[in-house]
């Protein structure tokens, strides 16, 4: 097979991960005949220096010519101090958007490995973390009008958070595909105690869910859900919400994982390209220190592999590479524990690149 990805290294320690990342695929491709072309473009505060703008229109152009997306991460403190719409972050936002990427896969899956890396007690642990988090990308309070204006000789910022009847029905239809193929349960997050989007996204939610008979739906409240994910996280496996709750709620469901630096993610929309990145950010304190852990991003290529080629054996190679080397006890700094061996992410990334070529 012949593919061809965008490459988006970004900022940070963006740079870094992607090159384990692109050494996997790399390794992917001799071990299984498929060649993989790759281009490289400026997003974030990289293109910002480089181009003037987070996001210039030939990595727009070249992310929908495309047939898939990896990207690093955006951002860092030199440009923190620039207005809203020409921070890194603008990119990555414009770029999900201009490519219609309204579906975020984010799993939160525990290596059993990683157990003690998770800051939850044992017993929730061992009941076992694996769930979906399917989080809506191009809707939302992200999308909204912000304005910041003075009223009464003070400032007043607004941000608005619209949710459009369409917007919600395909992400929950997405969701519950997602939960077909797993456990067959979604839970829809939602604040309609108090929000008039998120009355409008309970009531869209159950008419699609009245659909699908044939998967058990739930509604519950954000707040309820960012304790239950540390309560008992073995109730949820799909959990399908907006934008900001989701961004939230990520963040959350991966730390308990062991460590942010292991989770993928997919972006997708209508079609099979998509964009593919680890959801921790660029971590500019320990950039270009060798420290990073490449495995988000390893694992983020992995659902490349397997949501936008269809190569599901070549996904599930790189995913049983990663448990290989975890098995062997190698570890970064994020998720290093007692009798394990530090490795930095250059290695990391032999190692798992060297576990694919061997797998045959
Ligand atoms: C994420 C990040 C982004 C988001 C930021 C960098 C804009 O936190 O991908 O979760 O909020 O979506
Ligand atoms: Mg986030």
């Amino acid at each position: 097979m012949r593919k061809r990805i965008t490459v988006l290294k970004g900022d940070g320690i963006g740079p870094e991960i992607v090159n384990e990342a692109l050494k996997v695929l790399e390794a992917v491709a001799e071990t299984y005949g498929h060649h993989f072309a790759y281009q490289c473009m400026d997003i974030g505060g990289i293109a910002i220096d480089q181009h003037g703008t987070p996001l210039p229109q030939e990595t727009i152009d070249a992310c929908l010519d495309a047939d898939s997306v990896l990207l690093g991460a955006v951002g860092g403190p030199k440009w923190d101090g620039l207005p809203g719409d020409i921070r890194p972050e603008k990119g990555l936002l414009g770029i999900r958007k201009a490519m219609g990427l309204y579906a975020n896969l984010r799993p939160a899956r525990l290596f059993p490995q990683l157990a003690d890396a998770s800051p939850l007690r044992r017993e929730i642990v061992e009941k076992g973390i694996d769930f979906v988090v399917v989080r809506e990308l191009i809707g939302g309070v992200y999308f909204g009008e912000h304005k910041t204006e003075e009223v009464d000789g003070e400032l007043v910022a607004t941000d608005v958070m619209p949710y459009a009847e369409h917007e919600i029905r395909r992400i929950v239809q997405v969701a519950m595909e997602i939960a077909k193929k797993r456990r067959s349960c979604v839970t829809s997050v939602d604040k309609a105690n108090v929000l008039d989007t998120s009355r409008l996204w309970r009531k869209v939610a159950g008419q699609v869910a009245a659909e699908h008979p044939d998967v058990a739906f739930s509604n519950m409240l954000v707040d309820n859900a960012a304790m239950q994910i540390v309560k008992n996280p073995a109730q949820f496996d799909v959990m399908v919400t907006e934008n900001m709750f989701g961004d939230i709620l990520t963040d959350e469901a991966s730390m308990i994982t062991g460590s942010i630096g292991m989770i993928p993610s997919a972006s997708l929309g209508d079609g099979t390209r998509g964009l593919y990145e680890p959801i921790h950010g660029s971590a500019p304190d320990i950039a270009g220190q060798d420290k990073a852990n490449p495995i988000g991003t390893i694992l983020s290529a992995a659902m490349m592999l397997r949501y936008s080629f269809d190569l599901c054996r070549e996904a599930d190679a790189v995913e049983a590479a990663v448990a290989q080397v975890l098995d062997q006890g190698l570890r970064t700094a994020d998720s290093m524990a007692d009798g394990c061996t530090l490795v930095g992410c250059r290695a990391m990334g032999d190692a798992i690149a060297a576990a694919i070529s061997a797998q045959t």
